[in-house]
C-alpha cells in the first residue's frame, strides 16, 4: 500500500477550560509559563534539562554532559552519579516528610498499613542487605513476582540501592512467562510472595514459581514473602523466607553512588510477534522523567494522596506507582485486589476511606465501572479527589465524560496522559489547571517532547489527517535498548524512518495542535478505500447507550479490500437482537458516515484483553476472518472470553 495516510473521522469538538480555582493553586498554572518552558526544552534541551535534573533529583557527582546522542543510542548526563533509592527514599528523611505516610497499603481483604517515608527507608535498608547476602551484585538481575504489596516496592528499591537490575513479573502471568522472562536476563534471584489476594482468592504466586524454576537454570535463590499464609513448599538451600532473612538484618545501609547510565530495570512487553521484548531503561534520565512529570502532570503537593491504580508489574506501576511519585515525597495509595471485590464500589469505597485526592487509572477500568451502573459510584462522596488520570488506550468521549460528570463531579481536570512503556514517562498530556482539555484528546507534548504525525515519506500530514506518529527529539527516560537486542531495538524502533522514533501508533493533530491517538497502526481499518483508526469507529459505538465496550475490526473482503466486523458487549439492562444490530449500524452512519457503517455487529459477553487491558484485536481479527483463533494467546487476560466468542458465532 503506498497511501499511509489515516482518514479521521472523529468530530469531537466539546472543550473544557481550566477553572480559576484549580489554576490558582496549580504548579504551573498558566499556558504562558508552559509555553515558555516548553519552548525553551525543545529549543535549548541542554540548558533545560541541565536545569531541571538539577531541581529533581539529588546527585552525588554532577553530570559534566546533559546529553550524548548517537542515534538511536542516548547518554544523559554522563560523568555524573547518583542513587535511585536514595532520591526516592532516604533523601526525604532530613524533612518535614520523614514521618509522613510514603505508601498507604489496602488489602484485598481490607487491611490496611501505613509505612512512613522512615519506615520505608528502613525496609528498603534490610533488604538491601538481604540481596547483597545472597550474593546480587551491581548489574545481577533479580525477577520480582509479587503481589500490589508494598514489599514489591521495596525489593524494586532495595535492587536499585545497590545496582542491581530489577525485572518484575506481572503477578497474573504464568509460570511459562516467569520462565521465559528470568532466562533471557538470566537472573539470579527471584523475589516472590506465597500468594496474594485477587477477587476472594489466592493467587498462588510461589507455586507458579516452583514450576518456572525447574527450566531456570541462572537462579540460585527465592525469597518469599508471607502475604497470604497459604501452604507452599520451600526448597532448603534455595528458597527463603523474607521475613527470616530481614530479622538481622541492619536497619541503615550505606547507599553507593552509580553511574547515570547504570541500568535500572528490565520490563517485557509483548510484542505483536514472537518473544516480548526486554525495554532497559536506566537510572538518572528515567527518574528524571518520572519526577519532573509526577510533579507537573499530577501537580503532587505534600497533602495529596496519589492513587494510581496499575500494577508495578507494568511500567504504569513502575514509573507512576514507585520511582516518579517517591522521588516527590508523595504519599502513595496502593491496593492489592480487584475493583469489584467483594462489591463494583470497592474503589470508590477506598478513595472515601484514605481521602484520596489524585486517581490515575484506564479506559478499560473506566468502561467496566460504567457498565457497572452508576449506582455504585453514587453510594459515595468522592469530595476528596481533585484531579483524574488516564493511561493504556485512546479514552472515548463517553467515558471521559462518564469519568468527568460521576466522578469528577465536573470539577476535576482530567489528565489523558500518552505513553509507553518505552518511553519510561508521559509525553502527551495535559497540563492541569493549564491546559483546555477535549474528550478523547491527550492534547499537547510534556517538556522535552517533540511529536510528529508523519507520512511514509517522513512529510507532516496536513491538519486534522491522520498518519504515523514519532518522536523526533530524544529525551532523558527514553529506552536505551532491548535488553540482549540490539538489533531488535534498531529495527522495531528507529527503522521506519531512520533517526525517528516510531511508537507504532497512528494519530491525528488537529487546528489546535492536539494530538489524537486513532490506535496501533497494526490495527488500522481500511474500509472502501479510507484507512480509519479502530479508536475512532469504537468510540462511535461506544456513545451508543446500549453499548459497553467495543472492538473494530477488519476482514478480507474481494470487493471492498476489507470489511468492517465489530464485536461489541452491551451494558446490563440491554439484550441482543437484530434489532439492535441494525440500530448500532445506524448509529455510526450518523456519527460517522455510512462508509463506517460495520458490515457485521456481533455481541459478545466479553472480549479478549491483554492483562493490562488493551483489546486484543489481533485476536479478534483472526476470529473474524477464519473462524479459529490459532496465534499467540500467551498475553490474554481470559481464556473463557474467547471460547464464548466462537460459540458466540456458532
Ligand atoms: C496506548 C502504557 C491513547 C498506545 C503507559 C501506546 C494510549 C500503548 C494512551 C503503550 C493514551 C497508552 N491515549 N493511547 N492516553 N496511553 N496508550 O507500553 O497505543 O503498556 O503505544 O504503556 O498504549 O502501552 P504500554
Amino acid at each position: 500500500m503506498t497511501d499511509q495516510t489515516i482518514t479521521s473521522v472523529s468530530r469531537e469538538s466539546r472543550i473544557f477550560k481550566p477553572s480559576a480555582e484549580f489554576k490558582n493553586q496549580a504548579n504551573l498554572g498558566s499556558f504562558e509559563s508552559y509555553r515558555r518552558l516548553y519552548s525553551e526544552s525543545v529549543n535549548a534541551p541542554d540548558k533545560f534539562w541541565d536545569k531541571q535534573a538539577k531541581k529533581f533529583l539529588s546527585w552525588r557527582k554532577p553530570f559534566s554532559s546533559v546529553l550524548k546522542w548517537k542515534a538511536p543510542h542516548a547518554k544523559w548526563f554522563s560523568g555524573g552519579q547518583l542513587n535511585v533509592a536514595e532520591n526516592c527514599v532516604d533523601r526525604h528523611l532530613g524533612t518535614a516528610r520523614a514521618n509522613k505516610a510514603a505508601i498507604i497499603f489496602e488489602g484485598e481483604p481490607g487491611d490496611t498499613r501505613t509505612i512512613t517515608y522512615k519506615q520505608l527507608h528502613r525496609e528498603v535498608c534490610q533488604f538491601a542487605h538481604v540481596l547483597e547476602s545472597l550474593g546480587l551484585k551491581k548489574g545481577d538481575r533479580a525477577a520480582i513476582y509479587m503481589p500490589m504489596i508494598p514489599e514489591a516496592a521495596v525489593a524494586m528499591l532495595a535492587c536499585a540501592r545497590i545496582g542491581a537490575i530489577h525485572t518484575v513479573i506481572f503477578g497474573g502471568f504464568s509460570s511459562e512467562a516467569i520462565k521465559d522472562r528470568v532466562n533471557d536476563c538470566q537472573a539470579k534471584l527471584i523475589i516472590t510472595a506465597d500468594g496474594g489476594w485477587r477477587r476472594g482468592k489466592v493467587i498462588e504466586l510461589k507455586s507458579n514459581v516452583d514450576r518456572a524454576i525447574t527450566g531456570t537454570p541462572t537462579v540460585q535463590s527465592v525469597v518469599v514473602f508471607k502475604r497470604t499464609g497459604s501452604p507452599v513448599t520451600m526448597t532448603p538451600g534455595r528458597d527463603l523466607w523474607w521475613h527470616d532473612l530481614v530479622a538481622g538484618a541492619s536497619t541503615t545501609h550505606k547507599a553507593k553512588a552509580f553511574e547515570s547510565e547504570t541500568p535500572l530495570f528490565i520490563l517485557y512487553t509483548s510484542g505483536s510477534t514472537g518473544k516480548p521484548k526486554g525495554v532497559l531503561h536506566t537510572s538518572a534520565g528515567y527518574l528524571l522523567g518520572t519526577a519532573i512529570t509526577s510533579h507537573y502532570v499530577f501537580d503532587l503537593k505534600e497533602t495529596d494522596v496519589y492513587w494510581c491504580t496499575a500494577d508495578i508489574g507494568w511500567i504504569t506501576g513502575h514509573s507512576y506507582v514507585v520511582y516518579g511519585p517517591l522521588s516527590n515525597g508523595a504519599t502513595v495509595l496502593m491496593y492489592e485486589g480487584a475493583p469489584n471485590q467483594p462489591e463494583p464500589d470497592r474503589f470508590w469505597q477506598i478513595i472515601d476511606k484514605h481521602s484520596v485526592s489524585i486517581f490515575y487509572t484506564a479506559p478499560t477500568a473506566i468502561r467496566a465501572f460504567m457498565r457497572w451502573g452508576d449506582e455504585y459510584v453514587k453510594k459515595h462522596s468522592l469530595a476528596s479527589l481533585r484531579l483524574l488520570g488516564s493511561v493504556g488506550e485512546p479514552i472515548n468521549p463517553e467515558a471521559w465524560m462518564w469519568y468527568h460528570n460521576l466522578i469528577g463531579k465536573k470539577r476535576c481536570p482530567i489528565v489523558d496522559t500518552w505513553w509507553q512503556t518505552e518511553t519510561g514517562a508521559i509525553m502527551v498530556t495535559p497540563i492541569p489547571g493549564v491546559t483546555p482539555t477535549k474528550p478523547g484528546s491527550c492534547t499537547l507534548p510534556f517538556f522535552g517532547v517533540v511529536p510528529k504525525v508523519l507520512d511514509e515519506h517522513g512529510n507532516e500530514v496536513p491538519k486534522n489527517a491522520g498518519g504515523k506518529l514519532f518522536l523526533t527529539q530524544p529525551w532523558p527516560s527514553m529506552l536505551r535498548t532491548l535488553w540482549n537486542d540490539d538489533d531488535r531495538f534498531k529495527k522495531q524502533y528507529w527503522n521506519e524512518i531512520p533517526g525517528l522514533y516510531f511508537c507504532g501508533d497512528g494519530a491525528r493533530k488537529d487546528k489546535d495542535g492536539y494530538l489524537w491517538v486513532v490506535g496501533r497502526i497494526d490495527d488500522v481499518l481500511n474500509v472502501s478505500g479510507h484507512r480509519i483508526g479502530t479508536a475512532e469507529i469504537e468510540s462511535a459505538l461506544v456513545s451508543h447507550p446500549a453499548v459497553a465496550e467495543a472492538a473494530a475490526v477488519g476482514r478480507p473482503d474481494e470487493l471492498k479490500g476489507q470489511s468492517l466486523v465489530v464485536f461489541v458487549t452491551l451494558k446490563g439492562t440491554h439484550t441482543a437482537s437484530e434489532e439492535l444490530k441494525e440500530a448500532l449500524r445506524a448509529h455510526v452512519g450518523k456519527e460517522i458516515g455510512s462508509l463506517a457503517k460495520p458490515d457485521q455487529v456481533r455481541f459478545a459477553a466479553g472480549l479478549p484483553k491483554t492483562r493490562s487491558g488493551k483489546i486484543m484485536r489481533r485476536l479478534l481479527k483472526e476470529l473474524a476472518t477464519s473462524g479459529e483463533i490459532k496465534g499467540d494467546t500467551s498475553t490474554l487476560e481470559d481464556f473463557a472470553v474467547i471460547s464464548a466468542l466462537k460459540q458466540d458465532e456458532e
